[in-house]
């Protein structure tokens, strides 16, 4: 039986649209369901063109109670039978009672060689420590941010002048590349670290 997969997302969705496009008929999961905390979202449309159940809950109602927000969270991912939750670009630090009731059920993708730069900024950062490679992550959630056991990653080199923003562009390319692979591996039970190169 394929797994319901549900894809939690802020913004533009660029990796929630590879996820679902990845989900053909071979693969050990459907998408199910696009969750946005951001009921402006640009990806919430873009999941709806492409026939996938969109959903909004709203963060800003809930105050500063990420308890009670994950609860409905979690309550509403239930009640619409999810088994699995990539978080593609949710911008949203999930409780620990949350996670622990998703404990290896839910995987993020995150914008640096983690464990390096976690948090926001990451492109800028690399840049300014000198490296001279950053890349992508794709981890399992652990109730740290941008934390828990890897599972794959994929490498991007860094030039001379470059900037944040043409870094970015260059390691979307890779999460592009990155994300569907291992959520793919992941389901079948696959759980070898998975590297890339660029
Ligand atoms: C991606 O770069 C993703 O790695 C990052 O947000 C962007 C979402 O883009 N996520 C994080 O920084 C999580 N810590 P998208 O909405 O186009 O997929």
């Amino acid at each position: 039986m394929k797994k319901r997969v549900a894809i939690l997302i802020s913004g533009n969705g660029s990796n929630m649209v590879e996820l679902v496009q990845s989900m053909g008929s071979a693969h050990p999961g459907i998408a199910a369901l696009v969750l946005s905390n951001n009921p402006d979202a640009l990806g919430l449309s873009r999941a709806e063109k492409l026939g996938v159940p969109i959903a909004s809950l709203d963060h800003r109602p809930f105050d500063e109670d990420r308890a009670a927000y994950d609860v409905a969270l979690h309550e509403f991912l239930s009640g619409h039978d999810i088994d699995f939750i990539c978080l593609a670009g949710f911008m949203r630090i999930l409780t620990g009672k949350f996670v622990s009731l998703w404990e290896q059920k839910i995987i993020n993708v995150h914008p640096s060689l983690l464990p390096k730069y976690k948090g926001l900024k990451t492109h800028q950062r690399a840049i300014d420590a000198g490296d001279r490679e950053a890349g992508c992550s794709v981890h399992l959630v652990a109730s740290e941010l941008d934390s828990g056991p890897l599972l794959g990653q994929a490498r991007v080199k860094i030039f001379e002048n470059d900037t944040a923003s043409l870094l970015g562009q260059r390691v979307l390319i890779q999460e592009h590349r990155l994300y569907p692979l291992v959520l793919k591996r992941f389901l079948s039970g696959e759980r070898n670290l998975l590297f890339l190169a660029d």
